[in-house]
């Protein structure tokens, strides 16, 4: 985040507070978000797409992290909003986030969830099967709407990133694949349903990547089929959103590219592949998540057990783990830690952060150095848990799930408070 540094003491400070007045105040483990930081990136993505002066949209996704307070600073940076359960639909709907500006995925939306999508009027559901083409002109028209839907493909794309976070390659789940003319198939029955309006095309290949190409094949493949169905139907379809999925830096190893590099190489192969269709221009989206609000928190810990396995490493156990964030266990994700309570100048010791849950695979960080002088009671904080940390947090072991307290202007409040016993027992109802 951009408003942290060290003061005097060596004490981490962020938004103006230092870290030792956070824990007091808000225990831990607990995420801090920078909401300058956040609001900075919303503003960021939102000018460098509308630099070149025409109409595009940036979706925030909501799966990344949502709460109401992040629905309010979206809505005032002028953010649209991509949610995909009725979970999330029912969080932005209650934050006063106008239904046209938002965007409902999902591979498996229920009946439910589309009902109450058509119902408020949302700008946008994205088609993501056969099915769900019939399904949702069925629920619209039986509610007197024409919904406008956009049609997700896969391109065939094989981005560089962990398997289970990369969506454009055609073997799973999400998508139509453009393969074998299913994408054109698919866009020949929308076009026949009066439930319908079929405003684009929709494509997303995965999620921390960080070089342009893979969105560049996209670019080219979905206008190419924009083409295709003008060459068909006479219709040339006025939008396409070309997904989420930028890349952020966990550690520094990573380089990420900017919202202004990302929009200028859409904006280039979009115009360059329609002057040669002889399409008009589309209206252009994306939905970025991890890159607006990844960087803009950590999760602050207390170190408990410190122990030294002599030739193998150190393992530092701290108050939280795989329930406040899943994504070093699941996807072999890395961090960095640091040490942010106090000054050291101890040697550096190979360290492995660990949490306090029942599994071995329960890492936090799985190699790091800290200082050798580390002991309980100190308090490190792992950057960049902003996304897909408290959104995929768990209740395992019955921890209670961490709050996120955002910052900003020396004030800290908390915008998700933390889990209690009474609000797990409220559930257990045998
Ligand atoms: N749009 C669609 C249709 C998506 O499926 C996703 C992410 C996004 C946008 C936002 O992608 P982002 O800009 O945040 O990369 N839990 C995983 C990431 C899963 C992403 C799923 N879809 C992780 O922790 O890395």
């Amino acid at each position: 985040s951009r408003t942290v540094s060290r003061n005097a003491d060596g004490v981490v400070t962020v938004g103006g507070i230092d870290v030792k007045t956070l824990a007091e105040e808000f225990g831990t483990p607990a995420y801090f978000l920078d909401e300058a930081d956040f609001r900075a990136r919303c503003r960021a993505w939102h000018e460098a797409f509308q630099e070149q002066g025409e109409d595009a949209d940036v979706f925030y996704a909501g799966k990344a992290f949502l709460s109401r307070a992040v629905v309010r600073w979206l809505n005032e940076e002028g953010l649209n909003l991509d949610v995909c359960s009725a979970g999330e639909l029912a969080t932005a709907l209650a934050a006063g986030m106008p239904a046209e500006r938002i965007a409902l995925h999902g591979n498996n939306k229920s009946t439910a969830e589309i009902e109450r999508a058509v119902e408020e009027g949302v700008g946008r559901i994205v088609l993501d099967s056969f099915q769900e083409i019939v399904r949702v002109a069925h629920i619209a028209q039986r509610l007197g709407r024409r919904q406008r839907v956009q049609i997700r493909i896969t391109v065939g794309v094989e981005a560089h990133t962990h398997e289970f976070i990369a969506t454009a390659h055609e073997d799973q789940k999400f998508g139509i694949p453009l393969a074998g003319g299913q994408a054109a198939e698919a866009v020949r029955r929308a076009l026949k349903l009066d439930g319908l309006e079929l405003i684009g095309i929709h494509s997303h290949i995965g999620s921390q990547i960080f070089d342009t190409s893979g969105f560049e094949v996209a670019a080219h493949r979905v206008v190419g089929l924009l083409k295709e169905i003008r060459d068909e139907h006479g219709v040339e379809l006025p939008e396409i959103d070309l997904g989420g999925g930028l890349g952020i830096a966990y550690t520094s190893e990573d380089d990420p590219r900017e919202p202004q590099e990302i929009a200028k190489a859409l904006r280039d192969i979009v115009h360059r592949e329609c002057d040669t269709a002889g399409l008009a221009v589309p209206r252009l989206s994306v939905e970025p998540g991890r890159a607006i609000v990844g960087p803009t928190a950590f999760t602050l810990y207390e170190v408990g057990t410190v122990k030294e396995l002599p030739g193998l490493r150190t393992y530092v156990s701290v108050d939280g783990g795989m329930s406040d964030n899943i994504r070093t266990a699941l996807y072999d994700a890395e961090y960095s830690v640091a040490l942010v309570s106090r000054a050291s100048t101890a040697e550096p010791m190979l360290s492995r952060v660990v949490g306090k849950h029942c599994e071995s695979g329960d890492i936090v960080v799985r190699d790091a150095f800290l200082p050798a002088d580390l002991a309980p009671g100190d308090l490190i904080a792992v950057p960049a848990t902003g996304a897909y940390c408290r959104s995929m947090a768990s209740n395992y072991n019955h921890a209670l799930r961490p709050p996120v307290v955002a910052v900003r202007d020396g004030q800290a409040r908390e915008i998700v408070r933390r889990e209690t016993e009474e609000d797990l027992l409220r559930l257990d109802v045998g």
